[in-house]
């Protein structure tokens, strides 16, 4: 069980409207997915709820789902039967998909929407980025996506409540964010999630989980991503903005 399959039964509060539709998650990755053959070999190995994997199976392409959460694997393949997708999903965490995967094998990894923060450490980020980097051909790339932890990290800890109700499924729901900032860069931090929904009579129905998180400087993740012979190729690392998208090539 891992906090995940908690959140997974109500993830859908907490993507934002644009992604929630499987072709539009897919259409935000628009600059590099015309870098690929329509038929290419992908792989999200943070699949979620299946967003991103039924979108570019939408498009074509040969798709593998894969996530350390048996309940969001089982939500990527219910999202895959609604759209008629075919995408194959497999619970894996990153260090275990060499055991499912052959070297070499796709074109494209995604890692993406805030995951790899969950990595333990500049050890665990190593192993996880070693993994994908195997997975790629060579002159493949990893499309990763990420928050600015510098500015999260400067703001400290903190609850964050958003202002205003989110619909989903006819229900709203309040989401709540507290971030736990340790001291030290390298220590294991937290962000607990509820989603508290709000039904007609006024009865409210939480659901929150407790998530651990290394984060990283954007420095320490470039170096890391050349340790496991990716290089980097486009980065939108900009220290004033809240999210950032490294794209890197196998050499
Ligand atoms: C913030 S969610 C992002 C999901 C999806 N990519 C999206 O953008 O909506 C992070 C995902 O990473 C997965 N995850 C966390 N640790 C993992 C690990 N060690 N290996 C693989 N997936 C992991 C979680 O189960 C979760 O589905």
């Amino acid at each position: 069980m891992t906090g995940y399959d908690v959140l997974a039964e109500v993830y859908e509060w907490l993507i934002s409207d644009a992604k929630l539709p499987p072709a539009e998650f897919a259409a935000s990755f628009d600059d590099v997915l015309k870098l690929l053959p329509s038929n290419a070999h992908v792989l999200d190995c943070s699949c979620g709820t299946g967003q991103l994997a039924v979108g570019l199976a939408g498009r074509g392409m040969q798709v593998v789902a894969t996530d350390a959460s048996e309940a969001m694997v089982r939500r990527t393949v219910e999202l895959s039967e609604e759209f008629g997708a075919s995408v194959r999903a497999v619970r894996a965490n990153w260090e275990e998909l060499p055991d499912h995967f052959q070297d070499n094998t796709f074109d494209m990894v995604f890692c993406v929407g805030n995951s790899l923060h969950h990595a333990a450490g500049a050890t665990g980020r190593g192993a996880a980025l070693e993994s994908m980097s195997r997975l790629l051909r060579p002159g493949g790339r990893l499309v990763l996506t990420s928050r600015t932890w510098e500015l999260v990290r400067a703001r400290g800890s903190r609850l964050e409540i958003s202002d205003r109700l989110v619909r989903r499924n006819g229900r709203d729901a309040v989401v709540v964010y507290r971030w736990e900032i340790a001291p030290h860069w390298e220590k294991e931090h937290h962000i607990e999630i509820a989603i508290a929904q709000v039904d007609v009579t006024g009865l409210v129905l939480v659901r929150s989980e407790l998530l651990s998180c290394w984060p990283y400087r954007y420095e320490e993740l470039e170096v890391e991503l050349h340790r496991v012979g990716l290089q980097t190729e486009l980065s939108t690392f900009d220290l004033e903005a809240e999210n950032y998208m490294v794209v890197a090539s196998k050499v």
